[in-house]
């Protein structure tokens, strides 16, 4: 039996039948472990969550009174459908139309992250949120003023009230209940997993099978680890330097600068973190284009032609993609490139891309 898909689906049918009575959904619905992941990180005995911790931070992430204008909401740059990423915008996209540097990450199965961001800049679920808000290339707010507009607002202070028991609000609250609706994100119910868990639907193709063991045997599976498809390691993978030319404002004058990103040195300053990045999860996959932290590829077949004949001896280059005969990357033929590709494509897992619990609201603004 598929986990909680199943029982939210025997929920609503209940709820369908009994109108007058709907049954309560129970927080191990909105959460729970799925049986082929390990033990989460994060510390959900701290941040219990509930419906209406949920529903608090599920309206906080699709309205837009996070940003400075009101304009950019969370779920501008983090779509459900295309695995919460910003979909077809290489770099992401924010207030004043202007971009960041990065490629959105997806949202899902974040209670097992150890760190997040592409360079594992920050380190907790709860504080996450504090960066695009106060980023002037995303929201542009301040915390204080989002809470004072929180404070101000009609509806805030009854849903602080019913998910704290107390209209005060408070930004650990406002975080807490963001992470709550994140934590709920959970994907684990692709074709692939029904196969693990040897659950019904669980049917690979033989061409899928194959392309599954070429993920191990070809060394994709070293990095991309594991049932949540990262070891949440810092690595680089040899991308050719990218540089962006990008506008900043130095005392409110546009200037162009040149910016090249270094990844994980930003954060630690240690010359062996230089262009190393952490290893994205490949659940999803194929919704969640573009790829790499800079958006550079658009498809899959890009990617793989990547590894086969792309990378780059670059300072710090994972020794992983030197081969014996002094070759860089990961030899693939056309046939082997397509049944990687295949075996991706079980990750997908349409029921977490198209769960009505985390769907944005009617009338969403989408640019
Ligand atoms: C303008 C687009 C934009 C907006 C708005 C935005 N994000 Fe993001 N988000 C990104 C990008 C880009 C990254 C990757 C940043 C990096 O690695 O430097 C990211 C990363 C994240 C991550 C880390 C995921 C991981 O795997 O490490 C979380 C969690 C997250 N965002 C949640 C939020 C929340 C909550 C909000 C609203 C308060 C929000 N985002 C608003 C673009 C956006
Ligand atoms: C040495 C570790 C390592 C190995 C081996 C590796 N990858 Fe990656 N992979 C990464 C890193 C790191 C990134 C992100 C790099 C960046 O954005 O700068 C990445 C990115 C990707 C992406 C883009 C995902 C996204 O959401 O942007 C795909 C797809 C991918 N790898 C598939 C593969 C496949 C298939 C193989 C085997 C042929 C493989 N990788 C081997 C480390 C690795």
């Amino acid at each position: 039996m598929k986990k909680y898909g199943t029982l939210f689906i025997c929920l609503w049918i209940f709820a369908c039948q009994d109108r007058t009575k709907p049954e309560p959904v129970k927080p191990e619905v909105l959460f729970e472990v799925p049986a082929n992941f390990p033990a989460p990180v994060y510390l959900l005995d701290q941040n219990p969550i509930t419906e209406e911790g949920f529903t608090l931070g599920k309206t906080l992430f699709y309205d837009g009174i996070l940003s400075r204008d009101s304009t950019i909401a969370c779920g501008e740059c983090h779509r459900q459908y295309f695995g919460f990423t910003h979909h077809l915008h290489d770099l992401s996209h924010g207030i004043n139309d202007r971009t960041g540097l990065r490629n959105a990450l997806g949202l899902q199965n974040l209670a097992w992250l150890r760190r997040f961001q592409w360079d594992g800049e920050i380190e907790s679920l709860d504080e996450q949120p504090v960066f695009p808000i106060e980023h002037a290339d995303e929201m542009d707010d301040t915390m204080d003023n989002v809470l004072r507009k929180l404070r101000a607002s009609a509806n805030y202070p009854k849903l602080f009230k019913a998910a704290y028991g107390s209209e005060e609000i408070t930004s650990e609250k406002m975080l807490k209940a963001l992470s709550q609706f994140m934590l709920t994100l959970v994907s684990a119910n692709s074709r692939y997993d029904k196969y693990v868990r040897q659950e019904s639907g669980g049917t690979l193709t033989a061409a899928e099978l194959e392309g599954k063991a070429l993920f191990a045997t070809k060394g994709c599976q070293g990095c991309h680890a594991g049932e949540l498809f990262t070891d949440q390691s810092f690595r680089n993978n040899g991308l050719p330097k990218f540089e962006r030319t990008k506008v900043v404002y130095v005392d409110g004058r546009p200037t162009v600068q040149l910016v090249v990103d270094e990844g994980r040195f930003r954060v630690t300053g240690n010359p062996a973190d230089r262009f190393t990045f952490r290893v994205p999860s490949l659940r999803n996959v194929e919704a969640t284009l573009p790829y790499m932290h800079d958006g550079r590829f658009t498809t899959l077949e890009q990617v793989l032609d990547y590894y086969a004949s792309g990378v780059q001896d670059t300072p710090n280059l994972d020794p992983i993609f030197k081969q014996a005969d002094g070759s860089l990357g990961i030899p693939l033929t056309a046939d082997e490139k397509a049944k990687i590709i295949a075996f991706l494509k079980t990750l997908t897992d349409t029921d977490f891309l198209k769960d009505k619990r985390f769907a944005e609201p009617p009338g969403f603004p989408v640019r």
